[in-house]
């Protein structure tokens, strides 16, 4: 199956001139959906992950469904002010001003292996807030597992040598 005819393709979406991927036709197609959560997990399966993590909103809709055909637990990574508990904070810069990301600080245990989970790997900013979330648990990144890269931002980077698998180049 061709999971990019899934893609659509939106130009000056946010802004102008920026080119949006637009996924709400492969989550709209059970079909095209469940191959691409199939892929992920065999992708997946080799790095013996014990735990899946993803940040809101896009990186759940992947993340929940592999995390359950992996047979693990997810841990989601949130906004300030979302999750209840007791929670590690990391913030990253954007282009103006930065983000903060959150984990339970009880989600992950230090021998636990993490599967990070998303839609996008752009710039790489919010897969590096995960991993350092991950890292403050003491848990080990084991890879990462994304639907498409955007090969021009080289947002790979900051992954090192952590293992990671992407469906889609764009
Ligand atoms: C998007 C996407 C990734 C991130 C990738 O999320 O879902 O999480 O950007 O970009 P980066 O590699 O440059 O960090 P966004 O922040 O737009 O939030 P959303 O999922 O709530 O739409």
């Amino acid at each position: 199956m061709d999971i990019a005819a899934f893609i659509r393709h939106v130009p000056d979406y946010p802004k102008p001139g920026i080119l949006f991927y637009d996924i709400t036709p492969l989550l709209a197609s059970p079909e095209a959906f469940g191959e691409v959560i199939g892929r992920m997990a065999d992708a997946a399966r080799p790095l013996r992950p014990t735990r899946v993590v993803a940040a809101e909103a896009r990186g759940f809709l992947f993340a929940a469904p592999l995390a359950q055909r992996l047979g693990v637990g997810l841990a989601p990574v949130r906004k300030p002010g979302k999750l209840p508990c007791a929670a590690f904070e990391v913030s990253y810069d954007l282009e103006y001003g930065s983000n903060t990301l959150c984990l339970h600080k009880d989600a992950l245990a230090p021998a636990d292996r993490v599967l990070i989970v998303d839609d996008v790997l752009a710039t790489g900013g919010t897969v590096d807030a995960m991993i350092r979330l991950v890292g403050r648990s003491g848990a080990t990144v084991a890879g990462c597992c994304m639907l498409m890269e955007l090969d021009a931002l080289g947002g790979r980077t900051v992954l090192g040598d952590i293992p990671l698998s992407v469906l889609l180049h764009v």
